[in-house]
């Protein structure tokens, strides 16, 4: 792994950008692994700011999400095929055949996932896959539990997930209680990871994924056996190299 700290934010989103901007720029038909929440709503401001210049296009991009809700119509604000319309699809001119998010709404579940799954094996590996990280070091929505699953499925949110994300919700109720993401396997296959954590709040569970044992409890800390594996943070950890 490769720790970048930045001083601000704002230093890390356009370093953030810079970085995905230059897969694509090296490989105009590049396949992104995309995330959403707070995390990457600046990232993509900037990504946005660099397409408005004319300084990159997204025509032959494509694009796989990581996750989606269960049960919440796309036409949700809180969507996450409707935050990656906002913040980043609306205003860049990939295709939209080429942007894919899960289908949460889809009446089979389970021949959803297999369907995301087998897109992704056509299409990949995914050259850069970003991701964020929760309190309780999920990628994606795996969550910690006693296994983790290889393959794209359906998930129960944890009850300190749906919290985390009740802040985008009117109350508790109205979030979500499952997810279809990305599995494990799928992540891993990525060609490059970029791992973006900000805020102090999470230098203890990314000190857990940098230094910490290898464990399905901490989702995030398997990215240590990943061999292209990008972290740019703006909290106060070190990266042991050594015990
Ligand atoms: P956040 O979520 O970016 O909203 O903090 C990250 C995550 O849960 O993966």
């Amino acid at each position: 792994m490769i720790l970048h700290k930045f001083k601000t934010q704002a230093d890390l989103d356009r370093a953030a950008a810079d970085l995905i901007i230059s897969v694509v720029r090296s490989k105009t038909n590049a396949v992104l692994g995309m995330a959403t929440g707070g995390t990457p709503v600046g990232l993509y401001k900037e990504i946005v700011k660099t397409y408005q210049q004319g300084l990159i296009s997204f025509k032959e991009a494509r694009t796989f999400n990581l996750d989606e809700y269960v049960g919440l119509p796309v036409t949700h604000p809180e969507s996450y095929r409707a935050f990656m319309q906002r913040n980043l699809f609306d205003h860049i001119d990939i295709k939209p055949e080429n942007t894919h998010v899960p289908n949460g709404n889809a009446p089979d579940i389970d021949a959803e996932c297999r369907r995301y799954d087998e897109m992704l094996y056509q299409q990949g590996p995914v050259d850069l896959q970003l991701l964020g990280i929760g309190h309780n070091g999920h990628i994606g929505f795996n969550e910690p539990d006693t296994e983790l699953s290889r393959f794209t499925y359906k998930v129960t949110l944890k009850e300190d997930t749906r919290e985390a994300n009740k802040r985008f919700f009117n109350s508790l109720d109205e979030v979500p209680t499952h997810a279809v993401t990305m599995g494990m396997g799928t992540i891993m296959q990525a060609k490059m990871i970029l791992l973006v954590v900000k805020g102090q709040e999470k230098a203890e569970i990314l000190d857990r994924t940098l230094n910490g044992p290898i464990t399905t409890q901490v989702p995030a800390s398997l990215l240590q056996t990943h061999p292209r594996v990008i972290v740019m943070t703006d909290c106060d950890v070190q990266y042991k190299v050594s015990h």
